[in-house]
């Protein structure tokens, strides 16, 4: 049997994190891609992190490559190539130049890997999935945003330095656009199964939620650029729930027409992630002031997607 093939576009730091991820968690062979200014050092990163396979015992073929020939029949690709956020800018200020290279990358993968499924990091998230959905062709099924996963990292590593307690332990649900509005949901959140408000005061829980919002600006003030470890954990966990079809419930950007009566927008929604790509988007109750919520997240991400398809047909 063949191993998996993933690719990666974006040699910077998200992809050479998600490389080191799924080296690490032995998911299939790696592909990294970057543009060609930069083949020697995507070459050598790949080479580097070939070298790690001794020490930590994982069987991939490693290339870091600027030729998209090396991508061919790939099983998953995950994009995270554009700019990155710099202290004082919105994901949202990345808009034209990510629409372009996101646009070239899409265009130059679908000519060697026709059945992948695209996982899009770029930002901003929810217009990078659309752009690469519009310029692939894909089914919806085959092109998903990865944000929900580190947005969901971040409020559920917040709640266990709350409570002292282990993060494996807390589940949770958030919904909408990778934003300052995306929407997590207390009412969706428990620690062991027990209902998180039942721990953590409302005012608390509040200031966490907005810690959780605001998680990706807190570390592009830290560090200068946009945050990779968790961003890149958060695709791998995506990318190694469809290789290994393990049918995975996690929150991704993924494309809904009737669901949520969203009306054909990728959003953050809780989708089941299996061999197909996305499986099935999975709906759930939601009251009146999660509503709104969601509502003016979606709203935001409808106003986004028509900035990107404006520079689509320009
Ligand atoms: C973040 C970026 C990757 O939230 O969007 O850190």
């Amino acid at each position: 049997m063949k191993r998996a093939k993933l690719t990666i576009v974006g040699a910077g730091n998200v992809g050479a994190s998600c490389a080191l991820w799924a080296a690490a968690k032995e998911i299939g062979d790696i592909v990294l891609i970057d543009i060609p200014d930069f083949a020697d050092k995507t070459a050598g990163k790949a080479l580097d992190l070939a070298q790690c396979a001794p020490i930590e015992r994982f069987d991939a073929r490693i290339v870091g490559t600027a030729d998209y020939a090396a991508a061919s029949e790939s099983d998953v690709v995950i994009i995270t190539a554009g700019l990155p956020r710099k202290p004082g800018m919105s994901r949202d200020d990345l808009i034209q130049t990510n629409v372009k290279i996101v646009r070239s990358v899409t265009e130059q993968l679908i000519a060697v890997a026709p059945n992948a499924v695209l996982i899009v990091v770029s930002n901003p998230l929810d217009a990078m999935v659309y752009t690469a959905w519009k310029i692939s062709g894909f089914p919806t099924h085959r092109v998903v945003g990865q944000a929900g996963c580190l947005d969901i990292a971040r409020y559920r590593t917040f709640i266990a330095l709350e409570l002292k307690c282990s993060v494996e332990d807390i589940t949770a649900l958030l919904l909408g656009g990778h934003g300052d509005d995306m929407v997590p949901l207390p009412r969706y959140t428990s620690v062991a199964g027990i209902p998180v408000t039942q721990l953590i005061p409302k005012d608390r829980l509040n200031a966490i939620i907005d810690r959780a919002k605001m998680g990706g600006g807190e570390l592009v003030k830290l560090m200068g650029t946009s945050a990779y470890y968790a961003p890149a954990a958060g695709s791998v966990q995506m990318a190694e729930a469809i290789i290994k079809d393990k049918r995975r419930i996690l929150p991704c950007a993924a494309y809904c027409q009737k669901e949520y009566g969203v009306g054909g927008y990728f959003v953050g929604v809780p989708t089941m992630l299996g061999g197909n790509g996305v499986e099935k988007v999975i709906e759930v109750e939601l009251d009146a002031a999660e509503k709104d919520l969601f509502a003016s997240s979606v709203a935001h991400v409808k106003e986004l997607v028509q900035v990107a398809d404006g520079f689509l047909k320009g």
